[in-house]
């Protein structure tokens, strides 16, 4: 990457302020439920502590309407964060984010202490991307350190606002993502495969859109790939299909064929007559498919034909699942994928969101080479996007 890093400037005896991405899952209890977020933000933390800086550390949580809501506390994060450092870590719970008393914390933090500021978006200006509150988050550190990949792909004051204050150089993090994906699809070993799916067809063209000019092999699978059956016209009776995008989908294949990528989708489909894990469930071929059924996941035949094209790789990106994957009925394609993955020796890279979530359900995680932890960010790198929280950084 081509911008400075930790690495790259002295953060010793320095009051460092570090955007994160703690937009954690928690559940009815407020209890976190997967600490991937976390976790991965701890080698720029540790880093930092070990070079004598003072660490701030803020994020948002969910969408809290730019209102204090204590459903959307980083206290639960606190928590954690303590406990996986084995650091105190200081946590004020201020409907501000920043108050006097966090003003005269941050002034006096020591080298080596931490501290949680609250959920920047407590704050309506954060998403609005004021200056006024840029500065406020500017004005108590010294530096900048973008580690939220996962948030990257928003222009917020905590996220580039406060860029324009205080020198801003990227995370550990951001730097590791950035290297895995750019590398997959600017420098690829060959053949580059990618593995689309999941429901919202819309998300996804513009991200195939700008695939269709680097990969060597496309697989369209899960919720949208009905689209694309039925622009061929196949019969997919009640699957979801997005009317609208039909057009687009032609348009995508098409382009396909000019570029001379193989595109693959779904043979046989293993369908339902509504939308549950305790339906009735029946494979069907794709030149037969009934008119009140439902696709909820890919047949036997379309596994072993993916799994092929799988093995040939080189380099595999995947994004999204291929089934519903949540009821166990369902899950077997999805499975399946993520075990031919597992089993390849070709570089592996799982774009967040719910592949990663599959990946992690599976146990598979370690036999990735890369998962990353932004959803909606690593739809945007992959749709050939500049990245707003990464465009801000200090060039090397
Ligand atoms: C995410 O979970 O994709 C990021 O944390 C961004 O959250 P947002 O979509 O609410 O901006």
């Amino acid at each position: 990457m081509m911008k400075k890093s930790i690495k790259d400037i002295s953060v010793s005896g320095k009051r460092v302020i570090v955007r994160c991405d703690f937009n954690v899952p928690l559940n009815e209890e407020g209890e976190i439920t997967d600490d991937i977020r976390i976790t991965s933000a701890l080698p720029t933390i540790k880093y930092l502590i070990e070079q004598n800086a003072a660490v701030i550390l803020m994020s948002h949580l969910g969408r809290p309407k730019g209102k204090a809501d204590p459903k959307f506390s980083l206290r639960p994060v606190a928590d954690r964060l303590s406990s996986l450092l084995d650091q105190e870590i200081i946590f004020k719970s201020a409907d501000q984010v920043v108050n006097d008393e966090i003003k005269e914390i941050s002034a006096n933090l020591q080298p080596k202490q931490i501290m949680l500021l609250e959920n920047v978006r407590f704050r309506k200006e954060e998403t609005e991307n004021d200056p006024k509150f840029s500065k406020e988050l500017a004005d108590l550190a010294d530096i900048f350190v973008n580690d939220a990949f996962g948030t990257a792909h928003r222009s917020h004051s905590s996220t580039t606002g406060i860029a324009e204050f205080i020198p801003a150089v990227s995370g550990f993090l951001i730097e590791k993502e950035i290297e895995f994906l750019g590398n997959a699809i600017e420098n690829p070993e060959r053949p580059l495969l990618a593995i689309m799916g999941g429901a919202k067809v819309g998300d996804k063209i513009p991200v195939i859109e700008n695939l269709l000019d680097k990969v060597d092999s496309l697989i369209i699978g899960g919720g949208m790939s009905y689209t694309f059956l039925k622009a061929q016209g196949y019969e997919v009776g009640l699957s979801i299909v997005d009317e609208e995008k039909i057009e687009m989908a032609k348009s995508l294949m098409d382009k396909a064929i000019k570029k001379g990528v193989t595109l693959l989708l779904p043979v046989d489909i293993l369908a339902a007559k509504e939308f549950s894990n305790d339906a009735e469930a029946s494979v069907f071929d794709i030149k037969d498919f009934p008119k009140d059924w439902m696709g909820l996941d890919i047949g036997d035949k379309t596994v072993e034909l993916f799994k092929n094209e799988i093995m040939k790789a080189r380099t595999i990106i995947w994004n999204g699942p291929v089934g519903v994957f949540e009821m166990p009925k369902f899950s077997k394609g999805t499975r399946s994928i993520a075990n031919a993955l597992a089993e390849s020796d070709a570089v592996t890279i799982i774009g967040g969101g719910d592949s990663a979530a599959a990946v992690r359900q599976f146990g598979l995680s370690e036999k990735m080479t890369h998962i990353s932890t932004g959803g909606g960010a690593s739809l945007e790198y992959l749709e050939g996007k500049t990245l707003p929280g990464v465009a801000v950084l200090q060039d090397r």
